[in-house]
């Protein structure tokens, strides 16, 4: 599996500049990688995914997939992004199929993955995005817990 080189920390001050970092971030990711990509509401997780698309030659608008879970696009390297808000948790991501889901020749993205963090392969990329600044405008994305990769 090709290595994920990505800084460990970054700041955003905008929308643009996260779809900016996922675009630069997704430029090393290859098929088979997952990635959990935590953060609050409104943190920019779905920004970054955006990033992420545009970098697998995705040129579908990529939306949110909070109401059907899981989405997928076409690119040079297909993406699978999944949103687990919404479910009760591991067994309900099971009943759905969730273990092929995060398995497969594409990029997988998961937000809120903490909702099915024991169906997360060994090798998951974890990024967490968090709100910060005096107005809330800035956001520091770091690549986290992954040591296991040896990235
Ligand atoms: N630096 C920033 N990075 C990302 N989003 C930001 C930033 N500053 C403000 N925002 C706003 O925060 C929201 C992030 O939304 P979204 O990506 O859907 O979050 P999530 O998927 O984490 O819930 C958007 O409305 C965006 O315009
Ligand atoms: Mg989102």
């Amino acid at each position: 599996m090709k290595t994920v080189d990505y800084p460990p920390e970054q700041i955003s001050s905008s929308a643009r500049e996260t779809i900016l970092l996922g675009e630069e971030f997704g430029k090393s990711l290859a098929a088979g990688n997952v990635v959990a990509l935590s953060g609050g509401l409104g943190a920019g997780k779905t920004c970054f995914t955006k990033g992420i698309a545009a970098a697998l030659g995705i040129t579908e608008e990529v939306t949110s997939p909070t109401y059907t879970i899981v989405c997928e696009y076409e690119g040079f390297i297909p993406l699978r992004h999944i949103d687990a808000y919404r479910l009760s948790g591991e067994e309900d991501f099971c009943l759905m199929g969730g273990e092929e889901l995060v398995s497969g020749n594409c990029v997988v993205v998961v937000e809120w993955p903490e909702k099915i963090a024991g169906l997360l392969p060994e090798n998951t990329i974890f990024v967490d995005i968090e709100i910060c600044g005096e107005k809330k405008t800035l956001r520091r994305i770091r690549k986290t817990g992954c040591e296991h990769t040896g990235l």
